[in-house]
């Protein structure tokens, strides 16, 4: 029959190849079209970012302002589409929502569903990237019981995110700038990381020739999970249950024992086996952030640091090439800025949306790439005969 290799995971196995993201996990490695991912974080933005994962080079003057002009021209979602926000309960999670709400982008934007068509892939595109922040602040503005607040179009990508996410009617809310770029940075953290388990989901929704919503309603879905995306809300509720650093030592134990479950959430990555990137990046923010608010006794910050302390001295952890990754940190900055923790994971799907679009167009440009068809190792029942119901 037909060989092939068992690769549970795909731990070794290249599905494609790709030109966007560069990642040398022993060396902490992170580039995006070949420009290092702390250098992308301390002097680019986050929509300069988009057009560089997108169409390879880093925009020039102009070409950044037509993006942004394209891109803020898109932020709008169709009215009509705030019904489906209605249908859910009012305690639905935001991820919830918003899988549903993406997928549903397919049965209103018909003009852009076409994926044979240039031209139509590049709207459903920007469309995208624009609408993803608004959808997001729909999500969450719906399930505190608040009016929606339409985005301003005066106000950069992260700024107006803030702007739809914390404006009150008849109150005057001013966007922090340092906030605001703390946000940005958030958002460029995110944006890509080559073939990460949602990102291969869209690769392979998009490999049967689904269209864009429906594929990036599946990466929404494939984040959502606590071993992935979730890690973020997952984090910061542990780091809250633990409450106190005198507490770290029972987790940390519990963390290595076998027989239980547990795991240190924002600890280890499949990749990384020395350092994330972008988690030293994170770490810094938090600490600016933190200093701006005023709350550098902050409880929860106080056992993140000890945590971090405590695990990477201990050997199951430093054997184990256990090291605090991107979720560990995010999710302070986070809840200083007053998201509730359900609104960590939709952040982050909104900041990858960027990153599922680029690899989505690549896939379709590659005259190598073909249906996505796992194969497997059958270890079930050989051939039997049915059995009438009576005799079993
Ligand atoms: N706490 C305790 N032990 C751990 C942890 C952890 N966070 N992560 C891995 N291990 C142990 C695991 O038990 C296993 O031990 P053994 O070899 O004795 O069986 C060993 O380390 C290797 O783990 P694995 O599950 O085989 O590794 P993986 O590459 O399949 O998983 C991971 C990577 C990120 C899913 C995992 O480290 C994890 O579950 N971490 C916690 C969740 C998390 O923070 N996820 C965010 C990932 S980064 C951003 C993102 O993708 O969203």
């Amino acid at each position: 029959g037909d060989v092939f290799t068992f690769d549970p995971g795909f731990t070794s196995t290249a599905a494609c190849d790709s030109t966007i993201t560069f990642i040398d996990g022993e060396e902490g490695v992170l580039l995006h079209r070949g420009y290092p991912i702390d250098q992308l974080a301390s002097k680019s933005h986050f929509l300069e970012v988009c057009f560089l994962l997108l169409y390879g080079h880093l925009p020039t003057a102009s070409e950044v302002e037509d993006f942004e002009f394209r891109v803020t021209r898109h932020t709008m979602v169709h009215e009509q589409m705030t019904k489906f926000y209605s249908g859910f309960r009012r305690d639905a999670h935001p991820m919830a929502i918003m899988v549903g709400v993406v997928g549903a982008m397919s049965a209103f934007y018909h003009d852009s569903t076409d994926i044979s068509d240039p031209w139509q892939r590049e709207v459903a595109s920007i469309r995208m990237i624009a609408k993803m922040p608004t959808i997001a602040a729909m999500a969450y503005k719906y399930t505190i019981g608040q009016p929606f607040v339409y985005p301003r179009n005066d106000l950069d990508y992260a700024s107006n995110f803030l702007h739809m996410c914390f404006s009150v009617p008849a109150e005057n809310y001013e966007v922090n700038p340092i906030l605001s770029r703390a946000m940005d940075r958030i958002f460029t953290l995110h944006a890509d990381h080559e073939q990460n388990a949602s990102t291969s989901t869209v690769r392979l929704a998009g490999s049967s020739g689904a269209n864009p919503f429906a594929c990036i309603a599946a990466g929404i879905a494939c984040l959502w999970g606590p071993a992935h995306g979730g890690a973020n809300q997952a984090c910061l509720e542990m780091l809250k249950e633990i409450g106190t650093v005198d507490r770290i030592p029972e987790y940390i134990a519990r963390a290595k024992d076998k027989d239980d479950p547990f795991r240190l959430m924002g600890f280890g990555h499949r990749v990384y086996k020395n350092f994330d990137p972008r988690a030293k990046v994170m770490k810094q923010s938090a600490d600016e952030v933190l200093d701006l608010l005023g709350i550098e006794d902050n409880p929860i910050l106080q056992v993140a640091k000890e945590l971090e302390r405590q695990a990477l001295e201990d050997p199951y952890f430093t054997d184990k090439k256990l090291f605090p990754n991107v979720d560990f940190y995010s999710g302070i900055i986070l809840e200083a800025m007053g998201f509730p923790t359900a609104m960590f994971t939709p952040i982050f799907a909104l900041a990858r949306t960027v990153g599922w679009i680029s690899q989505w167009k690549e896939m379709l440009g590659d005259p190598k790439q073909k249906i996505g068809r796992p194969r497997q190792l059958y270890i079930g029942e050989t051939l039997r005969d049915y059995v009438d119901v009576e005799n079993r």
